[in-house]
């Protein structure tokens, strides 16, 4: 009793005196990580669909694995039923504290999707603002300034928050400025005003890390993209109140499919019928045949544009497995130099620009800190959640702003993707919604396969 009274006087003293714990340089080493309440739901509703037990086990697994959550619109922060009736911005950071143990670090991993005039260069994940001064200014007071403003509750203060900052964004002035609204988002300065915004924001807040999303290999791999990528991130953030000192890293392969590594493509030079392996049909001269490679080459350059030596790499491992029946064991035999690539690589895709819901891929690597053998990169992570869907391609009516795309059409042929159709899987729901059919596939053909 009498102890019981004495905690109770000098317990909250004792928390108000701990200082905030110091700004990590990798939020994820040594700390567990936030599981979505939310995702286990969906996970469950597919478990509940199944009836093999030894998928069921897997599906169980995979229940237990941190993933995103992505503050894809507005009502996104507030949950509830205008939001699918997850959890609000406030419920998934105090389910976050109620999941943290004592003595050990947690992070919870938070999408910044929102920019005034989302992914111009597609439909499916059209947003809710548009591309003018009021979405930027809609989007600076009632989107970051409230997540700031939630992030900056003293009561989180023991949660490392990482922020991923807007996937497709900033990439899509990379290169997408053939497309009429990426060039509007480009000459109107809105895009990369939206991420100096929210990187200001949060940087200000000690324990939020930024991580600025960065595409994936066989977007931005080629030598003049990666160049143009790097000068494009060194200008925006170089333009912030901190500058370069504002970011904590950079996250690629966000919702994509390219793997971490091509086992039995290791070298792009290496010839093949006389000529090098990177200057095959599918790889198009782009040496950066995986992630691994890729977030390396980004690492060389930014440190040569004086980013400082902390900047770690984040790789979206969620669906870039490509286990199942097709992977091959090892590289092929073949002299003809496309014959050969198409037999040796683990990416299945008939071409690395296609993007949504495709078939045949699994699972990737688990998340996980400090992978082994790349010392550059902070953690494998999860970001989009497996399951929920890349995009429709018929109308279906929604208030979130998305669009059918003929990209999740698996009969369209796209206008740069080497006349192959999209491969995308058939009836697919509207991106952010649950595709079981999806989620199994990607639980059967996961590498490594999930333990059960
Ligand atoms: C969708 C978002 C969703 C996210 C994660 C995006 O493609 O547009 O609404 O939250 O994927 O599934």
């Amino acid at each position: 009793m009498a102890l019981a009274a004495a905690l109770a006087v000098t317990a909250p003293v004792a928390a108000e005196a701990s200082p905030a714990p110091p700004h990590a340089d990798n939020p994820f080493a040594g700390a567990t990580s936030y599981r979505n309440p939310d995702y286990a739901a969906l996970v469950d509703s597919s478990i509940a669909r199944t009836a093999d037990p030894a998928l069921r086990a897997k599906m169980a697994t995979v229940k237990t694995y941190p993933t995103a959550v992505w503050l894809d619109r507005i009502a996104a922060i507030y949950g509830g039923k205008p939001n699918g009736d997850r959890r609000s911005l406030k419920g998934h950071l105090d389910a976050a504290l109620a999941q943290k143990k004592p003595g050990k670090p947690i992070t919870a991993t938070f999408v910044i999707y929102d920019l005034p005039g989302r992914d111009c260069a597609a439909l499916a994940s059209s947003g809710e603002l548009p591309l003018t001064a009021a979405g930027l200014a809609r989007y600076q007071r009632e989107y970051i300034d409230v997540i700031a403003r939630t992030f900056r509750n003293p009561k989180y203060a023991g949660i490392r928050i990482v922020a991923v900052i807007e996937p497709d964004g900033l990439p899509n002035l990379a290169t997408n400025q053939a497309d009429p609204e990426c060039a509007q988002a480009k000459a109107s300065g809105i895009y990369v005003d939206a991420v100096r915004y929210a990187v200001n924001k949060l940087h200000a807040i000690p324990n939020v890390y930024n991580y600025l999303d960065i595409a994936h290999a066989g977007w931005l791999g080629w030598d003049t993209n990666l160049r143009d990528t790097v000068a494009l991130y060194t200008d925006t953030i170089r333009g912030t109140a901190a500058g370069l000192s504002s970011v904590d890293g950079f996250v690629t392969n966000v919702s994509n499919y390219t793997p971490l590594a091509e086992p039995h493509l290791p070298d792009p030079g290496l010839p093949v019928g006389g000529q090098p392996v990177r200057s095959s049909k599918y790889f198009e001269w782009n040496p950066n045949f995986d992630e691994a490679d890729f977030t390396a080459a980004l690492h060389t350059a930014f440190r040569a544009q004086g980013w400082p030596e902390g900047i770690g790499m984040l790789v979206d491992t969620g669906r870039n497995g490509w286990g199942g029946p097709n992977r091959p064991s090892g590289p092929s035999a073949s002299t003809d130099l496309d014959t050969y690539v198409a037999e040796s690589k683990v990416d299945r895709r008939a071409h690395r620009g296609l993007w949504c819901n495709v078939s045949a891929t699994g699972l990737g690597q688990p998340p996980q800190a400090k992978p082994q053998g790349h010392p550059h990169l902070d953690a494998l992570v999860w970001i989009k959640p497996p399951g929920e869907s890349d995009g429709a391609s018929k109308y279906i009516q929604n208030p979130e702003g998305k669009k059918p795309d003929p990209m999740c059409d698996p009969e369209f042929v796209p206008p740069n993707a080497g006349g192959h159709k999209t491969g995308a899987l058939p009836d697919s729901p509207l991106a952010g919604h649950w595709f079981h059919e999806q989620f199994t596939m990607l639980v059967r053909n996961a590498h490594p396969a999930v333990p059960a």
